[in-house]
C-alpha cells in the first residue's frame, strides 16, 4: 500500500504535495518523492526513508512548478532505495502508483527486447515506458493511458504528469482507491479524501476501471471502455475523522472493497516481490526448520482463519497443527509436548481469551508468534514474533478485510515453512508466491459479483435459517460464511463440513432451508457435489459458490450460482470469502439491521 497525490494549480505545489503526503504516510514510508513541471519541464526529487528526508532535500533544492505529483512508498517490487522510489519518469512523463501490476515481468521483457533500459526494479516503471511508447507512436496522453490500462493486470491506482503540459494530470483506478478533489481553478487526485482534506471537501471517487483527465478547470471521467461517465461529488468528512466511508454506505462495505489493496499490502510484508521469495517481516528470525508441531489458537473469525492456516501448514509445509478456540485452549491444560510454536491470530490484538492463551503458552515455555492487525496491541507486544496483517483500521464490527489478510499471511508463512523444512523447492516457492500475487485481482473480480449476490440476498432475507457447506479448504469458509450471516443479519446459520451433512443436519433440509455451498472445482469438488445432490433430492434451495469449471460441469441442476474465475487452490479461501461477506452484507441490508454495529457485539472483546 502506497500513497499517491497530484495537484494542478496556478500556485506553487511542492510544499502542498509534501503536506498531503504527510497525511498519507500511514500507507507506507519506505521512500517518498515528488515531480513537478518547472517552466514546463519535468523535474523530480526523491529520497529514501521517511518523508522528513524528502522534506529536507526539498528545503535544500526547492522544486518550482504549479503542477505536480507525489508518492509515499511501501516497498513491494524492489528494495526501499532512491532508485526504486516514485515518481518514475521517462523524458515524456512521470508516474506514481499504488498497488501491484501482476503481469509486469512479461511487459518488462517485451520492452527490454525493444531496447528500453530500466532504472529501477519496480513494476511501476513498466507502465511509464508503456505509456511513453504510445505517446511516441502519436497517441494523445488520454488515449495512450487508456491503451496501456487495457494491457495491465492487477489491482492498482496510477497518477500521470506529462512533460511540457501544465494543464493536464491523468489518473486511473482498478482495485485500489482514488479520490479526485475539486477546488477553485485547481484539481487534486489522492489515495484518499484525507490527503485532500486541507484543499477541498468536494470529492469524487473513481469507480472500478475508471480513469480521469484533470485540467485546472475540468474533470472528465471515463469508464474502462473509454466512455464518458459521471461520478457524483460528495462532501468528505476527512477533516473530522481519520477514516471515512468514502462513497460506501457502511464501513463493512468499504472494508470489503478495500481487500484487493490491503491483500497486496499484506502480501508485500511476507514476500519480496522482486525476487518472489517469502520472508518473515522485519527480518525476524522465525525459522521453521526445527518446528515439529504448531498449536494454533484464536477466536471467532480469527479461529476460522487459523483453521485455514492448519490446512496450509499441513499441505505446504508438512507440519502437523493443533487448533483450539482460545477460550478452550487457555483452560484445557493440554500437554504441549512436541509443540514448538504457539501461533495466535487476532485482528485487534486485545481479545481476552487469545491473550490469556498466549500467556499460558509462554508459561509453558513455548515460543509464541501472533498474526495481528493492530501493531501496538498487547498481543503484538507480548509475542516473541509479530506477524503483521496490513489490513488498516477495521471499523465494521464484522471482520472482513482482516480475515482475508490473515489468510494471506498464513498462506505465505506456510510456504516459508515449507521452504525452511525443505518440503518446497525454490522453484515451487516462486510458483506459489506468483500465485499469491493474483489474489488482489481475483478479489476485485469477486467484488464485481456484488449485483448478482445482492439479488440472492433478497431471497435469503426472507429465511429464518441457513446452512453453509464446504470441504477441505472450503470447510472453514462455510463456518465463516455462517458466522458473517448470523452476526449481522441475525438469521440463524450453521456451517458444516459437507461430508458431515448426512450425519445429522440433513434432517433439517426442506424447501424452506437455503444451503450455501462453497465448492471451487478442486480435489474435493466431486465429493461436495454428491453431498449437494443429497440436499437437492430433499427439496433444499441451493446457492452454489463455485468457479467457471465448476459451473460448466453442470453438476447441480436448479442451483443458484455465484461463479468466480478458476484459480489455484491456495487462493480459494481468500477469494471465496468475499461472496460470503457480500451475501451477509446485502442480506443484513434487506433486514434493516445495524450492519456496522450489530446488536450485542463489540469490535474488541477484552473480557472473558
Ligand atoms: C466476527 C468477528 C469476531 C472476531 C473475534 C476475535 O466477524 O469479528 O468473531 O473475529 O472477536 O477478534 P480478534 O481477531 O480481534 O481477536
Amino acid at each position: 500500500m502506497c500513497g499517491i497525490i497530484g495537484i494542478i494549480s496556478r500556485e506553487q505545489v511542492a510544499d502542498r504535495l509534501v503536506d498531503a503526503l504527510k497525511r498519507l504516510e500511514y500507507r507506507g514510508y519506505d521512500s517518498a518523492g515528488v515531480a513537478t513541471l518547472e517552466d514546463g519541464t519535468l523535474t523530480r526529487l526523491r529520497a529514501e526513508g521517511k518523508l522528513v528526508n524528502l522534506a529536507a532535500r526539498l528545503a535544500d533544492h526547492p522544486l518550482k512548478g504549479t503542477i505536480g505529483i507525489g508518492h509515499t512508498r511501501w516497498a513491494t517490487h524492489g528494495a526501499a532505495t532512491e532508485a526504486n522510489a516514485h515518481p518514475h519518469a521517462t523524458p515524456r512523463l512521470a508516474i506514481v502508483h499504488n498497488g501491484i501490476i501482476e503481469n509486469y515481468r512479461e511487459l518488462r521483457t517485451e520492452l527490454e527486447a525493444e531496447g528500453i533500459v530500466f532504472e529501477s526494479q519496480t513494476d511501476t516503471e513498466t507502465v511509464a515506458h508503456l505509456v511513453t511508447r504510445e505517446l511516441e507512436r502519436g497517441q494523445s496522453p488520454k488515449d495512450a493511458v487508456h491503451t496501456v490500462l487495457q494491457r495491465l493486470e492487477g489491482a492498482f491506482s496510477l497518477g500521470f504528469l506529462f512533460n511540457g503540459n501544465e494543464d493536464l494530470l491523468i489518473c486511473a483506478r482498478r482495485g485500489s482507491p482514488l479520490a479526485i478533489g475539486e477546488g477553485k481553478g485547481e484539481m487534486y487526485l489522492g489515495s484518499d479524501a484525507i490527503a485532500l482534506s486541507p484543499f477541498t471537501d468536494d470529492i469524487r471517487y473513481l469507480e472500478e476501471g475508471d480513469f480521469a483527465v484533470l485540467t485546472h478547470d475540468s474533470v472528465s471521467i471515463f469508464d474502462e471502455d473509454g466512455r464518458p461517465v459521471t461520478r457524483p461529488i460528495r462532501k468528505s468528512v476527512g477533516k473530522a475523522f481519520y477514516v471515512d466511508k468514502g462513497n460506501h454506505r457502511h464501513f463493512m462495505q468499504k472494508e470489503i472493497y478495500e481487500q484487493p489493496e490491503v491483500l497486496s499490502h499484506t502480501l508485500g510484508a511476507f514476500v519480496d516481490m522482486s525476487s518472489g521469495r517469502t520472508r518473515i517481516p522485519d527480518g525476524q528470525d522465525l525459522d521453521f526448520s526445527k518446528i515439529r508441531r504448531i498449536a494454533l489458537s484464536a477466536c471467532g473469525t480469527g479461529f476460522y482463519a487459523a483453521l485455514v492456516g492448519r490446512y496450509y501448514f499441513e499441505r505446504f509445509a508438512g507440519i502437523p497443527c493443533d487448533l483450539d478456540v482460545a477460550s478452550e485452549f487457555r483452560y484445557r491444560e493440554s500437554p504441549l509436548g512436541d509443540v514448538d510454536l504457539a501461533l495466535f491470530v487476532s485482528q485487534s490484538g486485545e481479545t481476552a481469551d487469545t491473550l490469556a492463551s498466549l500467556r499460558y503458552a509462554k508459561s509453558q515455555g513455548l515460543k509464541t508468534a501472533a498474526i495481528v492487525n493492530v501493531q501496538e496491541s498487547t498481543i503484538a507486544r507480548e509475542s516473541d514474533f509479530v506477524l503483521p496483517t496490513l489490513a488498516g483500521p477495521e471499523i465494521g464490527v464484522a471482520s472482513t478485510k482482516a480475515f482475508t489478510c490473515q489468510l494471506m499471511a498464513l498462506a505465505a508463512l506456510a510456504i516459508r515453512a515449507g521452504v525452511d523444512r525443505g518440503v518446497i523447492t525454490p522453484e515451487r516457492e516462486l510458483e506459489l508466491t506468483r500465485t499469491l500475487t493474483e489474489a488482489p485481482r481475483l478479489a476485485n473480480e469477486a467484488i464485481r459479483l456484488e449485483e448478482v449476490i445482492e439479488r440472492l440476498a433478497r431471497d435469503m432475507a426472507t429465511k429464518s435459517h441457513a446452512l453453509f457447506l464446504g470441504r477441505g479448504f472450503s470447510y472453514p469458509l462455510a463456518l465463516e460464511g455462517a458466522l458473517k450471516l448470523k452476526e449481522i443479519s441475525y438469521i440463524h446459520a450453521e456451517g458444516y463440513a459437507a461430508g458431515e451433512l448426512k450425519h445429522g443436519p440433513i434432517a433439517l433440509i426442506d424447501e424452506t432451508m437455503p444451503v450455501v455451498v462453497v465448492a471451487p472445482h478442486d480435489r474435493s469438488f466431486e465429493k461436495t457435489i454428491s453431498n449437494v445432490q443429497e440436499v437437492a433430492a430433499r427439496g433444499g434451495e441451493i446457492i452454489l459458490i463455485t468457479d467457471a469449471s465448476g459451473a460448466a460441469s453442470g453438476a447441480v441442476e436448479g442451483a443458484q450460482m455465484i461463479v468466480l474465475p478458476d484459480m489455484p487452490e491456495i487462493l480459494t479461501p481468500i477469494v471465496y470469502a468475499i461472496p460470503l461477506q457480500l451475501l451477509a452484507y446485502h442480506t443484513a441490508i434487506q433486514m434493516g439491521t445495524d450492519v456496522d454495529q450489530p446488536r450485542n457485539l463489540a469490535k474488541s472483546v477484552t473480557v472473558e
